[in-house]
């Protein structure tokens, strides 16, 4: 079983039409007081690029070497100024701080523990200006997905595989729910005939009254809970619970 997060150019293919939080995102970072930004998880840089193209100052900081570089690489190509270091969004030091920290597309969920999490966002809380503004994103836990028979499989999308040929994704899922972890095994199929590739990833399910908690224990304080890019307040039924703070 692979990483999921070890082949940079697989990502950019899956989540190629993956858009919809990009006008959001700007629209937030417009708001702060100042151009630096800090995204943490930057993962290929898909979020780097438009927010870079609109005059942001960028720093990125990416866990993953093989995607790191592969942002750079993105940025280089087209002569756009940003910075992606390789690093762990729950212990970095910068000799710089931030008008806007975000953890953008789920990754705060990487975070398998409270003390991860509170790491993180004690991290986020160094970084920040006096008057910085943080925002994570992650979806709010579903419980059709979560209860769901852990034997079969589901399926996920079709996408254009970088190597050529329609793949299709298809996954099992397993919920440790003593550890709120929800185990995820992605099988790429690029013929029905040959045996597919398998990556595996562990997401956290943090409700929202925990993440609540999870920022006041950091000592950050919230100005906005949204349920979708739409800018929607978060209700019971919201897809997303974007939360939106200072210090
Ligand atoms: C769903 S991807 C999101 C990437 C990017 N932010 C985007 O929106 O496309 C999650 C990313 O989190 C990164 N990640 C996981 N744990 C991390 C950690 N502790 N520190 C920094 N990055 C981490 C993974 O390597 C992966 O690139």
């Amino acid at each position: 079983m692979n990483d999921i997060y070890t082949v940079p150019e697989l990502y950019d293919a899956f989540h190629g039409n993956k858009i919809d939080d990009i006008p959001f995102l700007l629209a937030q970072a417009e708001k702060s007081k100042g151009p630096d930004v800090l995204e943490l998880a930057a993962g290929t840089g898909r979020l780097a690029i438009p927010l870079i193209q609109a005059g942001f100052t960028y720093t990125g900081i990416e866990l993953s070497p093989s995607y790191a570089q592969w942002a750079r690489d993105k940025l280089t190509k087209r002569k756009l100024s940003g910075k992606i270091i390789t690093g762990d969004m729950r212990s970095f030091s910068l000799d710089k701080k931030f008008d806007f920290i975000f953890v953008g597309f789920n990754s705060f969920l990487h975070l398998g523990t409270d003390q991860d999490a509170l790491q993180c966002l004690e991290h986020i809380k160094k970084h920040l200006k006096p008057d910085g503004r943080f925002l994570v994103d992650i979806f709010v836990p579903n419980p059709d997905h979560l209860y769901r028979d852990p034997e079969k499989f589901y399926p996920v999308m079709s996408f254009e595989h970088p190597q050529g040929g329609e793949c299709r994704i298809v996954e099992k899922t397993r919920y440790d729910s003593a550890a709120e972890i929800l185990h995820v095994e992605w099988y790429f199929y690029r013929d029905e005939a040959s045996s597919p590739d398998i990556y595996s990833f562990d997401m956290r399910m943090v409700y929202p009254d925990t993440f609540d908690r999870l920022i006041t224990d950091a000592g950050l304080v919230i100005q906005e809970k949204l349920g979708n890019y739409d800018g929607s307040p978060l209700e019971p039924e919201s897809p997303l619970q974007i939360t939106i703070g200072c210090l």
